[in-house]
Order: C-alpha cells, then sequence, then structure tokens
C-alpha cells in the first residue's frame, strides 16, 4: 500500500472533510492520528475507520489553544510518534458582515483557520526533517481567492492559508517536505447544511457549478490521497481546486 509505514496527523478528523481523509489515508496503509475537541465523538469516528485499534488513533485537542498542542506533542514525544503526513483541515467558518464583524469573531476564525496551521506545522516540521521529508496538507477553500459577502473573516483566513502554504513550499522544500494546498468549493458537510437547506441557494450554487452537483468530502480525500503520498514528490507550492469547476467559470 502506498502509505505503509508512514504516520499522520489530521486535525479537524472527527467530521467531514478532516474525517473523508483519515478514512483514505488509513485505508492506503497510514497509522492516523484523529485530532478534535469532542473526545466521544472523535472515539467513535476513530473505531470507525479502523475497529482493531492499531492504526487510527484519537487525540482530543483544542487547536486553538497554543497550550493543548504543546500538550498532545508532549504525549506524542513519550510515545516516540512522529509524523510523516500533517494534514490541516481544522476551520471554521463565521458569516458576519463588516459592521457587525466583533474582533473576537475575527480572532476565533482567525486563530483555527490559519494560526493553528502554523503552530501544527512547527511541530511537525522537527518530525520530517529528522525522518528526511514529509507531506504537509492545508485545506484552504475557494474563498482564499474570490470574495462572498459577509465572509471577509473566513477569507482573509483562507487566502493566508494560500500564501502560507506557498511560502512553506519554498522554505522547506530542501528538507525534501512538499506543503501544499487543497481549496475545496462547496461540499456537503456539517459545514455548509445549513446553508444548503435553502433550496433556492442551494440550486442556484449547484447551477454555478459546470460539474453539475456540490462536492463531497470523498472528492476531497481523494486529492489529500494524492499529496499524501510519493507519487506528488514534484508537487509543492500548489493550490488545487476541487470545486466542479466552480472556480473558473464565469456563469
Ligand atoms: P466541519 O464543520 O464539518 O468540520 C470541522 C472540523 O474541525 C470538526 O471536526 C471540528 O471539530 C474541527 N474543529 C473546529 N475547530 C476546532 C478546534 N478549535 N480544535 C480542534 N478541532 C476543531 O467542516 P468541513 O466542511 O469538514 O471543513 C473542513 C475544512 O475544509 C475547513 O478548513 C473548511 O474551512 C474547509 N472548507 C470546507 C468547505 C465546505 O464547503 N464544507 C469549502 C471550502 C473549504
Amino acid at each position: 500500500m502506498k502509505l505503509s509505514g508512514k504516520v499522520a496527523l489530521i486535525t479537524g478528523a472527527s467530521r467531514g472533510i478532516g474525517k473523508a481523509i483519515a478514512k483514505v489515508l488509513n485505508e492506503n496503509g497510514a497509522t492516523v492520528y484523529l485530532v478534535a475537541r469532542d473526545a466521544e465523538k472523535l472515539s467513535v469516528v476513530t473505531h470507525e475507520i479502523d475497529p482493531t485499534g492499531d492504526t487510527a488513533f484519537s487525540c482530543v485537542c483544542d487547536i486553538t489553544s497554543e497550550t493543548s498542542i504543546y500538550e498532545m506533542f508532549k504525549r506524542f514525544k513519550a510515545d516516540n510518534i512522529s509524523f510523516d503526513i500533517l494534514v490541516n483541515a481544522a476551520g471554521i467558518a463565521k458569516s458576519s458582515a463588516i459592521e457587525n464583524l466583533s474582533l473576537e469573531q475575527w480572532d476565533q476564525v482567525l486563530d483555527t483557520n490559519i494560526t493553528a496551521q502554523m503552530v501544527l506545522a512547527k511541530h511537525c516540521f522537527e518530525d520530517m526533517k529528522e525522518k528526511g521529508g514529509g507531506k504537509i496538507i492545508n485545506i484552504a477553500s475557494i474563498l482564499g481567492t474570490v470574495a462572498s459577502p459577509g465572509m471577509s473573516a473566513y477569507s482573509a483566513s483562507k487566502g493566508a492559508v494560500i500564501m502560507f502554504t506557498k511560502t512553506l513550499a519554498v522554505e522547506l522544500a530542501k528538507y525534501n517536505i512538499q506543503a501544499n494546498a487543497i481549496a475545496p468549493g462547496y461540499i456537503n458537510t456539517d459545514m455548509t447544511k445549513k446553508m444548503m437547506s435553502d433550496k433556492e441557494l442551494s440550486q442556484r450554487l449547484v447551477a454555478r457549478t459546470p460539474a453539475g452537483r456540490l462536492g463531497d468530502p470523498e472528492d476531497v480525500a481523494k486529492v489529500a490521497l494524492f499529496l499524501a503520498t510519493e507519487d506528488s514528490n514534484y508537487v509543492t507550492g500548489a493550490v488545487i481546486p476541487v470545486d466542479g469547476g466552480m472556480s473558473v467559470a464565469l456563469m
């Protein structure tokens, strides 16, 4: 299997895109460490991915807390666990027009969507350098390059994810570490559930998507798998849209 012997850390893995990525990496041979805040949900998902409990593990951590991340890596060090692959999939979306946007909301989105990616990459980088290579996969968004009303904090965070990823790519190439981003369009997950329950809006979004459908978490996971394997060793600093063509379509 393509990822035999590889160890992956995946944030936001209790549901949606992160969960689908953890599942596909595990199916392809990787030992996966799933990060989220809710211990109960996480243990159900971890068990669903690997009922034997040998190759999938839960790591309860609030990625907006540097202390929580530090404690998690302290446990990894104590157990001699080091990572070949980091997938930064955790994220939050809060919609608020500028006149209502509070500094607290802004900070919450930026802390979760970009600052945590930096802190986690910093921790995993040490492992990857020691191992002679690694893969960093950051989940951005179509909204990292195009604007939507009410989404200034989210878009700012995702634009930052894109430039952070490109900078990592040029900094870390000498260590054989590839850093790439995936920019999903509209994907059916809990994050978009409420929005998609507005039938008129979801029909409009489908009509704007050349593929004629919204995405599923597995559409994103398959691209993450490519970026996690040696098949993508000469790909770094890329931002791969997984949006059914939405970002390149005028109408
Ligand atoms: P989701 O809301 O279904 O799942 C988010 C995950 O992140 C959950 O596991 C949640 O527990 C975790 N999380 C959030 N804050 C956390 C924190 N402070 N500490 C630890 N874990 C935390 O979202 P979805 O749709 O699976 O999104 C995954 C990524 O994909 C996000 O970065 C999102 O911005 C991005 N994305 C999603 C799109 C969509 O249409 N669903 C479109 C474009 C990008």
